[in-house]
């Protein structure tokens, strides 16, 4: 497997690009799958190696997964329960094998999940997950690394998250959805991938209402039915590709999107400089030459999201400025400042702040990603930096981002992949 990927800088991003399905919510729907008796058919399934493993846990689980020729994703669950725990070996390789919990729970009442993997950007517990069920009834406990939940009686709740967690809320909805009564879900995540998971399950007989907004009720219905859904285009594929264009001045044109989706990412990049025309599903982003300094608070939607922050490190590093970045919602998202350090960038984290000082040239060097985001934050930095950039551990790039290289390449950028 391709790990490395090579680019001689400086390069500039011009031209087309089509974005593919939202990594995040994909995988959430996948998962969800298995809840409703049948064939569940999926369209804009991005292809990428997080998805991969997900359907390598599906098949474990004795799910039938099928590729079909137009490109949609069959899955069909067995009768009867699933019993085997998810398997530690696939599980800790990624985060959204955490969502079996409230997929099994959803669909059989029970569940067996092997404690998650992901990016390396902190803790990341899984306390509110645990909370939220146990709210529903359902008795939890953690045993060898797996957590096992089971109900003699789910009934409907009302729960409250510290936290927006976005897991955490597909979760419980999943769970609840075929939970006798109403469950409220306070404090939700808000984010789009949310929306679309309602939209999915509701779409399977379930009764959710209020997703994107705090407050989420779930009413539980008997039995769900297989169907077809469509996932919504990735806001961070999107929101990289856009950032492509301002840290390399060039134009890009980003198909397959939702405009709204993104309006925390066009704001930030309107106020360094950049100019960008919204269209019904596209936009056109023209980089500056001058790229203007910007403070940035990551937060829950609709707050500038996590899942861009390096993104966005990448392109203060050439403002003619200095720039403030808070890290609210992970406490260990800076790992990459110190690769950015290698090619020439001027940051100074503190806490959960990144003080940047833009300098007027960076130098490609060797780096590796640390994680996904922080991965593609390196090809930024790349087309922008006079010189060769080898990124290693590219492998966490490829967990999220389908057809870079060949996307890339429609933007005139040569990428290599070694
Ligand atoms: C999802 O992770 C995304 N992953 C992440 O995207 C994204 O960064 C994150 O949401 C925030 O938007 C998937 O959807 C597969 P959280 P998740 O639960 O659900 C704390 C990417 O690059 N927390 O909203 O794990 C947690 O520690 C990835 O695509 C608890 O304290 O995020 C973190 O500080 C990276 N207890 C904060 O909440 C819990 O029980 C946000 O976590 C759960 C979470």
């Amino acid at each position: 497997m391709k790990n490395k990927l090579i680019l001689d800088g400086k390069q500039t991003a011009n031209g087309e690009v089509r974005i593919s399905g939202a990594k995040n919510a994909g995988l959430v729907i996948m998962a969800a799958s298995i809840m409703a008796e049948g064939e569940t058919v999926l369209d804009n399934v991005p292809r990428i190696r997080d998805v991969d493993v997900m359907l390598d846990i599906l098949t474990e689980m004795g799910v039938v997964c099928r590729w079909n020729e137009d490109q949609s994703l069959s899955i069909c669950p067995p009768t009867g329960n699933i019993d085997k725990p998810t398997p530690y070996e696939l599980s800790k390789k990624l985060r959204a094998s955490n969502l079996f919990l409230g997929a099994l729970m959803g669909r059989q009442g029970e569940a067996a999940v092997s404690l998650p993997g992901g990016c390396d950007i902190g803790t990341r517990p899984m306390d509110l997950h645990i909370k939220g069920i146990s709210a529903l009834g359902a008795e939890v406990s953690l045993e060898q690394g797996n957590i096992y939940a089971t109900a003699k009686q789910l009934q409907g709740a009302r729960i409250y998250l510290d936290f927006p967690s976005v897991g955490a809320t597909e979760n419980i909805m999943m769970t609840a959805c075929r939970v006798p009564g109403q469950t409220f879900i306070e404090n939700a995540a808000k984010e789009p991938e949310i929306v679309d998971l309602a939209n999915f399950l509701n779409t399977m007989g379930g009764r959710v209402r209020g997703a994107g907004t705090d407050i989420i009720k779930i009413e539980g219905v008997p039995e769900l039915k297989a169907g077809r859904y469509a996932i919504i285009p990735d806001r961070i594929e999107a929101g990289t590709y856009m950032v492509a264009a301002a840290i390399s001045g060039g134009t890009v044109l980003l198909e397959n999107i939702i405009p709204t989706h993104l309006h925390p990412i066009i704001a930030k990049l309107q106020e360094t400089g950049a100019h960008i025309e919204e269209r019904e599903s596209s936009l056109l982003v023209e980089g500056s030459a001058d790229i203007r300094p910007a403070d940035i608070k990551t937060l829950p939607y609709p707050g500038f999201p996590t899942d861009m922050q390096s993104q966005m490190l990448a392109l203060l590093c050439r403002a003619d400025g200095t720039s403030v970045v808070v890290e609210n919602v992970f406490e260990n998202r800076f790992q990459i400042v110190d690769e950015f350090k290698r090619m020439g960038a001027q940051i100074k984290v503190k806490g959960m702040s990144a003080i940047v000082q833009g300098v007027p040239q960076l130098n490609g060097s060797t780096v590796k990603a640390t994680d996904l985001r922080a991965g593609a934050a390196l090809i930024l930095m790349a087309l922008a930096a006079e010189g060769r950039t080898v990124i290693e551990e590219a492998n966490y790039i490829f967990r999220g981002y389908e057809d870079i290289v060949n996307k890339f390449a429609g933007l005139g950028v040569t990428l290599t992949a070694e």
